[in-house]
């Protein structure tokens, strides 16, 4: 790559690295209609209907595809997510760690249980591990739940081996990581629940959507009954409500669309691990920044790329490289929504605001007096990451050349910023 000088840059009134608008393409094709039409000809959408398909054809592609033997489809990743707490029998008063670089899906279910969110330190990958979680263990922590952030597999075989070892369940957050494998298996197969979401952002899409997949048939149980009114409808039992329960089922026309987009899974992941992998390589030896690291062994989706920013020696700040490679035409920013200690949720511990206190604050504020707090300041990678990291946005579609006028647009801002 050439040096660039500050007047060069598009910021400064230069030509833009990007040349083209980004490749953009149809998500939906010809399947996608002709199973919603099929879904509609069956003339019911209920997706336990003897005459149903989609949906039943939709968990079995699932069960396929992580090679896990229960699957239900639910609303969303933050159902399916919720429904992973309960397959580990979570209940009020349990601690959960996550990391706090995660959709704020992945926590919901947590607060709803009445359950406490701990949030332990990412490393660089931006992803769990075994020492990370071990430093926020307690005889209260239950379950861990594991995000693959971004499409790179977290080191999930080790953790799960090291919290099986102290009993301690553990649910796989695959929302954002669609064709993802540590050592050739697929996330979302190592734990005792792996759970995905179709919604309209991630490398496959229903609209809103997403699937938990658990090992065994009395776990599948508990979580289909859950999700359905508590009716052990899928088992052939009562069509009564047993006991509490939600209701997160989808409908044929979600299972249709999901059908044709499972279809297509791999060629999507695929795509985008090239590209990934691309863009990695052509950005190596930036002055002044890398690329995150990734997990032992792991084969990436790359749902976005994150680099990471050595301020030291650049002249100018996170942000403002931002803004000058934005004016580049490339896509990328800071990911602030992923530090979910900085919601005001957390920092305010105002949970139900329709409350009177501390009712409202539960279950920050435990009814057995304890009190949970939480700061970035106890989570130093994770303040780090979220002051330097550039997020790097990536989509199926991206030409060749889109990717290396990605690079070409980085390149150009870090050299001509870089200290000399
Ligand atoms: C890592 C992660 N977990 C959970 C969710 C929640 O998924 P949904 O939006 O389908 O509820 C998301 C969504 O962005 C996510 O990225």
């Amino acid at each position: 790559m050439s040096t660039a000088t500050l007047t060069q840059l598009a910021i400064h009134g230069g030509p833009k690295a990007k040349t083209t608008p980004y490749t953009t393409g149809k998500r939906y094709l010809d399947n996608e209609l002709a199973y919603l039409k099929d879904a509609l000809e069956q003339n019911s959408l209920f997706y336990a209907n003897p005459k149903a398909k989609w949906v039943k054809r939709a968990c079995e592609m699932m069960k396929t595809y992580t090679g896990m033997p229960y699957a239900f489809m639910v609303t969303s990743g933050s159902a399916a997510v919720h429904l992973g707490l309960i397959a580990a029998g979570i209940g009020p008063g349990d601690e959960v760690i996550l990391s706090p670089n995660t959709d704020t899906g992945t926590a919901m279910g947590i607060i709803e249980e009445g359950a406490v969110p701990v949030f332990a330190d990412p490393e660089f990958t931006m992803q769990l591990s075994v020492d990370s979680i071990a430093k926020r263990i307690t005889p209260r922590t239950k379950a861990v739940i594991v995000v693959h952030l971004a499409g790179e597999p977290a080191p999930i075989d080790k953790i799960v081996e090291f919290c099986h070892a102290k009993g301690i369940k553990v649910i796989e957050d695959c929302a954002q990581s669609w064709g993802a494998k540590l050592h050739g298996k697929p996330v979302g197969s190592f734990a005792d629940a792996g759970c995905y979401s179709t919604n309209d952002y991630k490398h496959i899409s229903t609209g809103d959507g997403g699937f938990i997949v658990v090992r065994d048939e009395t776990t599948f149980r508990r979580v289909a009954n859950y999700g359905d009114k508590h009716y052990d409808r899928l088992f052939g039992g009562s069509q009564y409500q047993q006991h509490h329960g939600v209701n997160y089922r989808v409908s044929e026309l979600l299972g249709a669309v999901c059908v044709a987009q499972l279809e297509k899974v791999d060629q999507i992941t695929s795509r985008q691990h090239d590209i990934g992998d691309r863009l990695r390589g052509l950005l190596k030896g930036l002055p002044g920044g890398r690329m995150a690291p990734q997990s032992e062994g792991a084969y990436s989706s790359y749902w976005w790329s994150m680099l990471l920013v050595d301020v030291e020696k650049m002249s100018v700040g996170r942000d403002e490289l931002i803004k000058a490679i934005q004016a580049e035409g490339v896509g990328v920013d800071s990911s602030q929504r992923y530090d979910l200690v900085q919601f005001d949720l957390y920092k305010k511990r105002v949970v139900r605001p329709w409350l009177p206190e501390p009712l409202n604050q539960y279950p920050f504020t435990q009814p057995d007096g304890r009190e949970y707090h939480y700061s970035i300041d106890d989570l130093p990678r994770q303040k780090q990451i979220m002051a330097t990291g550039i997020r790097i946005n990536i989509n199926t579609f991206y030409s060749d050349q889109d990717v290396d006028e990605t690079a070409a647009g980085i390149w150009k801002v870090f050299e001509a910023y870089a200290k000399a």
